[in-house]
């Protein structure tokens, strides 16, 4: 049987990071995530470091704004996986040019694990928002030599089901639940240990090899109706609804402040323009990770809410 690759987190100390280090580990990659300095010391990080120490996670120092450090850590590995966040997006053309240096690269992950960019409709701030990480795919592609998968793992389920997406909610409503649109386009919801799941699977495929992968659990492929009246059925409630039709969203997107504003205008693409299903995957440029992957058994939206019954 071939090796398996050795595996690069960069970002693996954030959200969606951790569970792609954790699921790599778990498969038997050799395993490395590029941790800054004072992270490894910071208290709140602590149960993470330690915990991918017991996985047998290898961790390397360095900063994405170090280049030398990039070049070292990235100089160890065959694949590289980037889980920067929001503000580090537009700079992962320091990763590119790392590993355009270092030279050795099977495979290159940006950080995507949304909607497919080059296929949304979205209004300001999320356009300017999709916009960045469509940069990086095109400055990917321009080296013309780096292998490079992109993930789209449409929403991660931890950030919408727990709460339906209600504003300021910490558990799912049990009065009334406000939907955005008619509520009828088709989102995507997968739960973040099956992203990691998915991803590692992809990282020495060749069915992915410089193509999107589109995570659609059949399952999980749900309109906001469709999730509303399952968490009805479960409590055995009806609840009210209120509707947001496109024209007020987009107002209120205008007023709102900026952190919100992001969170409406990701919420209008996703689930008034319908951007996460909106389009056929052709084999030109897709393929889908639970076709590919059938022996995985990803967790169902059903399951999830069955937690907070
Ligand atoms: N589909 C969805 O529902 C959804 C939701 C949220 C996010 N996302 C996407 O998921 C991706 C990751 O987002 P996230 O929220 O998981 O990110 P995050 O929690 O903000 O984590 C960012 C990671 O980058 C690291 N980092 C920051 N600055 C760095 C630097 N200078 N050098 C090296 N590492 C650095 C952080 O390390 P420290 O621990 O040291 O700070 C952390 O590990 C993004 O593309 C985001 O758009 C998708």
């Amino acid at each position: 049987m071939a090796e398996k690759s050795k595996i690069l987190i960069i970002g693996g100390t954030g959200y969606i990071g951790k569970f792609i280090v954790e699921a790599s580990a778990k498969s038997g990659h050799p395993t490395f995530a590029l941790v800054r300095e004072g992270t490894v010391s910071d208290p709140a990080k602590a149960n993470l470091i330690e915990g991918f120490k017991n996985s047998g996670v290898t961790l390397l120092h360095g900063d994405l704004y170090d280049h030398e450090s990039l070049v070292t850590a990235i100089k160890q590995v065959d694949v590289v996986i980037s889980t920067v966040g929001h503000g580090q997006l537009a700079d992962q053309t320091k990763i590119i040019a790392a590993i355009k240096e270092a030279g050795n690269v099977k495979r290159f992950f940006p950080s995507e694990f949304g909607n497919d960019m080059d296929r949304v409709h979205a209004v300001e701030p999320a356009k300017s928002f999709f916009a960045t990480k469509a940069t990086i795919r095109r400055a990917v592609e321009a080296e013309g030599n780096i292998p490079y998968t992109y993930v789209s793992s449409n929403c991660f389920s931890g950030y919408f089901v727990p709460t339906l997406g209600q504003a300021g909610a910490t558990s799912p409503p049990r009065d009334k639940v406000v939907l955005l649109g008619d509520g009828s386009p088709k989102a995507i919801f997968v739960k973040e240990e099956d992203i990691g799941t998915y991803t590692i699977n992809a990282v020495d495929d060749p069915r992915t090899l410089n193509k999107i992968l589109y995570l659609r659990p059949p399952a999980n492929t749900l309109s906001f109706n469709d999730i509303v009246s399952l968490w009805e059925k479960k409590i055995g409630k009806t609840l009210e609804k209120i509707y947001v039709p496109e024209e007020q969203l987009l107002k209120n997107i205008q007023e709102a402040p900026i952190p919100v504003k992001l969170n409406l205008s990701i919420g209008h693409s996703v689930f008034v323009k319908g951007d996460h299903t909106n389009f056929e995957i052709e084999p030109s440029f897709g393929v889908e990770a639970s076709q590919l992957y059938p022996d995985v058994k990803y967790t169902t939206v059903d399951e999830i809410l069955d937690h907070f019954v």
